[in-house]
């Protein structure tokens, strides 16, 4: 398949793996760039730019095709080195950055003198459209139902591509609720030129992280998700645990006056107590309303050659079908 994103990043497939704390390491990144997406390892995952560096090193003894690295500007205490972590990059020889959180804008300069391409992951039409000002060469336009951070607008994908497609000029990909060849065709139709997942690949053989975690994402259902952090204005959707529990007891409890210290134990260190030891348990961790499509455990080569097919059957068959008067006999299912 060819769009604008296949071509710029150099893939077989239009389908991106979104950068995603403790999960985007080089197993992952490179078992989706291998099967023909592009793939990304999380930068600060990597506690500093001499790790970054050597996971770079390590995904690139794993694949020959394009990965890419995320950079996520968040807020926090002390800024992340990231002028360093550029240079990781740089030096690295990536050439694709996905870029969240605030505006990359006084980083485009570095990035862009390195010759790499930047499609920057944003929540609103506004920040899409401030992204294309500023030189990013894509954008990944992140709908309300994706799994991390949805922006404070609650906007859902049916919405807010179509809106997207109607003001950029530069290629987009839907991000957030996409999980297999119906959310590629049905991303595609509504003026995307490919799509970004994250909890979905989660669920994959390759994927480094507990057994638990995938298994929770096999069991649990489009309700589960929650969001959290809402009167900071940082919300984020999270599968709901224990520990998610108490966190929205606090917010309850405590409203307009909750501060970030108030939920420490529930949203710091979180990451590793899930990922690595597989205490579900643990507190906030990212999870997509998508988690209500995971059924099974593939390997990544089997998730994207699945979606490919079948995208290519929903296409052929059942939309050109319907163009043709055929009577089309059985629903589009993610699994024939
Ligand atoms: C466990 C998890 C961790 C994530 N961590 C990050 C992150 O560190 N930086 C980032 O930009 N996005 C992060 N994301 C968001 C994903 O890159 C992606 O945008 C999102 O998952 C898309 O929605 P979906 O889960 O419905 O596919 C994370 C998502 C998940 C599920």
């Amino acid at each position: 398949m060819k769009t604008a994103i296949t071509e710029l990043f150099g893939i077989r497939y239009p389908i991106i793996q979104g950068g995603m704390h403790y999960v985007g390491f080089a197993e992952l990144a490179a078992a989706v760039s291998n099967a023909g997406g592009l793939g990304i390892i999380t930068g600060l995952t990597q506690n500093t730019p001499e790790l970054l560096a050597k996971e770079i090193a390590r995904c690139r003894d794993m694949t020959d095709k394009p990965f890419g690295v995320n950079l996520t500007f968040l807020p926090s205490f002390t800024a992340p080195p990231y002028r360093e972590y550029i240079a990781a990059i740089r030096e690295g020889g990536i050439k694709a950055v996905e870029t969240a959180g605030r505006s990359p804008e006084q980083y485009m300069p570095a990035l862009k003198a390195a010759g790499i391409k930047v499609i920057h992951k944003c929540t609103s039409v506004r920040h899409s459209l401030k992204a294309e000002k500023i030189g990013c060469d894509a954008v990944s336009v992140d709908g309300f139902e994706c799994g991390g951070h949805p922006g404070e607008d609650d906007i859902p994908n049916m919405i807010l591509l179509p809106r997207a497609a109607d003001e950029l000029k530069i290629p987009f990909v839907a991000s957030g609720g996409m999980a297999d060849a119906r959310s590629l065709v049905a991303a595609l139709s509504m003026g995307a030129a490919g799509m970004n997942m994250g909890t979905r690949f989660i669920a994959t053989k390759e994927a480094p992280v507990h057994p638990n975690v995938k298994k929770a994402l096999v069991e649990a259902n489009e309700l589960d998700t929650r969001l959290v952090m809402r009167s900071l204005r940082n919300t984020e959707r999270v599968l709901k645990n224990k520990g998610v529990d108490e966190l929205l007891g606090i917010e309850r409890e405590m409203g307009a006056s909750l501060k970030i210290e108030d939920i420490h134990e529930q949203v710091a260190g979180v990451y590793p107590k899930v990922m690595i030891d597989g205490d579900m348990d643990a507190g906030a961790w990212s999870c997509g309303m998508v988690v209500g499509l995971i059924n099974d455990i593939p390997t990544v080569k089997e998730l994207i050659d699945r979606i490919m097919v079948e995208a290519e059957a929903i296409i052929r068959q059942r939309l050109t079908g319907f163009l043709n008067g055929v009577e089309v006999q059985k629903p589009a299912r993610a699994v024939a």
